[in-house]
């Protein structure tokens, strides 16, 4: 499963944009574990944690990884996997199992910025936004980093540029 490579980083660090222009460069499949998750469930992420809690979609998370991982498939793809899926120890050895994992890195402001209007991320909803996702950044710093075999920091680049630089890194390796 090596050859996959699989984006990790916290909710707006662009891994889903980012995966798709990977997947078009690369002539690689793209796989968004939420969105594989929502078409599982037929409801929406914030369905899933209003009606039935944050546990039921990490549990999700998990099983659907495990799946993932079982699967007899030939090539390879890219993968982009929520925010807080690194979080669970086990996610954190499922995730390294199933390829390269590259940390998409990026700090609170450029979060908000991009996330500030959305209403899709339930877990900012609450509260001061920018308040939550620097403690929410702060506790899973080492999470991701820990998980990452690539860590890019993203803030200063171009989306493009990041995925010449993720492209430059898996050539290397
Ligand atoms: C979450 C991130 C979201 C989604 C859910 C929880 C998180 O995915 O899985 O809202 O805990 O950081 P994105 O990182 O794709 O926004």
């Amino acid at each position: 499963m090596a050859d996959n490579i699989v984006l990790i980083g916290f909710m707006g660090s662009g891994k889903t944009t980012i995966g798709l222009k990977l997947s078009y460069k690369l002539k690689k499949t793209f796989c968004d574990t939420d969105k594989m998750i929502e078409a599982r469930e037929r409801r929406t992420i914030s369905e899933i944690f209003e009606q039935s809690g944050e546990d039921f979609f990490r549990e999700k998370e998990t099983l659907l990884l495990k799946e993932i991982l079982c699967e007899d498939y030939a090539e390879s793809r890219i993968f982009a996997v929520g925010g807080g899926t690194p979080l669970r120890a086990e996610n954190r050895n499922l995730l390294k199992k199933l390829g390269t994992v590259v940390f998409l890195k990026v700090g609170p402001d450029t979060v908000y910025e991009r996330l500030k209007e959305d209403r899709t991320r339930p877990l900012l909803q609450q509260g001061d936004a920018l308040e939550r996702i620097k403690m929410l950044l702060e506790q899973r710093a080492e999470v991701y980093e820990e998980t990452a075999d690539i860590i890019i920091s993203c803030d200063t680049f171009s989306m493009d540029e990041v995925v010449r630089k993720i492209i430059d890194h898996i050539k290397k390796c």
